[in-house]
């Protein structure tokens, strides 16, 4: 039987989302997206004009396809939670259902049953901060986008997980050392991502028999990477400090989520795997 997996957090071909659904693919596994709303318009028409299919090839010929695209905001939990300048904002007018919890609905209720849960998505309006001069806001909206989203997915997702099923999200290196740039409360966000994935391993392990892993993984150029600012510079550093000298591609994360999710991971969960070509190793750099 083959799997059946939902992502959220793929609005082009060139983030880790994107590589994690494309080797899932390659594995058997059917994927349904969940897509932030206001990415989701040019997401589905870039896809059928054909934008995407260079990255689309899998290694049997076909493309890529994917068996559902529902819109999804990660940072509301209910209808009741999405204020009124949103629900009539021009890029979310339209739309419905794009809450976790009616994602999940409507996932449950075109899909059924699924194996794989992968929360590829973060936001912090603040990033480009220090720290030090983050509001409140800012810092709460970073952990709210990037951190409790994964627990609001695992609430009303978990329970269409089969039994032996597994999740995943992504973390980075500046959820555990210091990474000056990656401001407004998203090292903080990230700290509490591989914190709560040792926690929801033993809650969600004991409650549906399913994993909880989380992958670190090195500098991508994506889209979210661009924004914030600093994204050439850390390629080139991890390019000239890593063990392994090359540049990182999002599809070596795909490949070891598919690990992750697959029954060779039987075994693993609370872990944070770091797949950045050894970078987080190093004391020094020589
Ligand atoms: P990306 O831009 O491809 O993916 C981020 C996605 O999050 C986008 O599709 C965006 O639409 C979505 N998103 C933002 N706010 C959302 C919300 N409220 N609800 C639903 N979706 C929302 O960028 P990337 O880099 O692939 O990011 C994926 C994950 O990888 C993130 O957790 C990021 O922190 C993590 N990561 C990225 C690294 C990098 O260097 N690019 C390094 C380590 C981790």
């Amino acid at each position: 039987r083959g799997k059946k997996a939902f992502i959220a957090g793929v609005a082009d071909d060139q983030g880790f989302g994107w590589a994690i659904a494309k080797q899932l693919a390659e594995a058997g596994a059917e994927i349904s997206l969940g897509v932030w709303v206001p990415a989701l318009n040019i997401f589905e028409s870039s896809y059928r004009r054909g934008k995407f299919d260079a990255n689309r090839k899998l290694a049997n010929g076909s493309l890529l396809e994917f068996a559902h695209i529902y819109p999804m905001d990660a940072v509301f939990d209910t209808p009741e939670d999405v204020p009124p300048e949103i629900a009539e904002n021009k890029r979310y007018a339209g739309n419905e259902g794009y809450t976790v919890s009616e994602a999940a609905e409507k996932l449950a209720r075109d899909v059924g049953k699924i194996d794989i849960l992968v929360h590829s998505l973060a936001n912090g309006p603040e990033v480009q901060k220090p720290l030090l001069e983050t509001s409140r806001r800012g810092y709460l909206a970073a952990l709210s986008a990037s951190s409790y989203s994964l627990i609001s997915m695992l609430q009303r997702f978990g329970p269409l997980l089969n039994p032996g099923g597994a999740v995943i999200s992504l973390t980075y290196l500046a959820g555990a050392r210091v990474i000056p740039g990656y401001g407004g409360g998203m090292s903080s966000a990230k700290a509490a991502l591989e914190s709560d994935t040792k926690v929801l391993a033993f809650e969600a392990g004991r409650k549906w028999n399913v994993r909880v892993n989380t992958i670190s993984a090195g500098p991508l150029g994506s889209r979210a990477a661009k924004a914030i600012g600093f994204i050439d510079d850390m390629i080139k550093y991890s390019y000239e400090n890593a063990p392994i000298q090359k540049e990182l591609s999002a599809y070596e994360i795909g490949s070891v989520a598919a690990f992750l999710c697959s029954p060779l991971a039987s075994a693993v969960t609370g872990h944070v795997m770091y797949v950045d070509n050894g970078l987080n190793t190093m004391g020094l750099a020589l």
